[in-house]
């Protein structure tokens, strides 16, 4: 029982092939996986996923990178999930992310930053909606 929140994999990290290590991580800090698709999200569906950013300087960006490969979403449950997922995960920013954070160990750069999660019930709710389609998941 718990907070659901959306995790996903991005394109970078897949494509190094770090998938299995992010999730036995996730797995290992007492996260249930719910459901997951490892999938590659449509412009739109990009533009309506990160709809909070539009119109920032880095939007351009952030959708030509999250669609340039299939990436790994997991809906999560945990106590406190949306809080712990996102300290699991660290800074946004690789570079000033603590040690052992997903993004300080598997980051490469601001962009290219390996994860992706929900920052509030509400934005957990929105994502989940639009990468698989409906919210919540009965099991
Ligand atoms: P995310 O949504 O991907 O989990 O990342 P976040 O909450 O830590 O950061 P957010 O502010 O929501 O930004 C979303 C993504 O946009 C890229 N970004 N680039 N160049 C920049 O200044 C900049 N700022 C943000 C990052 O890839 C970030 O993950
Ligand atoms: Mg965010």
């Amino acid at each position: 029982m718990g907070e659901r929140t959306l995790l996903v994999i991005k394109p970078c990290a897949v494509r190094r092939g770090l998938v299995g290590e992010i999730i036995s991580r996730v797995e290992r800090e007492g996260f249930r996986i719910v459901r997951g698709a490892f999938r590659r999200l449509s412009r739109e569906e990009a533009e309506r996923f990160y709809e909070v950013h539009k119109g920032k300087p880095f939007f351009p960006a952030l959708i030509d990178f999250i669609t340039s490969g299939p990436v790994m979403g997991l809906e999560l449950e945990a106590p406190d999930a949306i809080r712990r997922l996102r300290q699991l995960m660290g800074a946004t920013n690789p570079a000033e992310a603590a040690p052992g954070t997903l993004r300080a160990l598997y980051g490469l750069d601001i962009t290219q930053n390996a994860v992706h999660g929900s920052d509030s019930p509400a934005s957990a709710r929105h994502e989940l909606e639009v990468f698989f389609g409906g919210w919540p998941w009965p099991t």
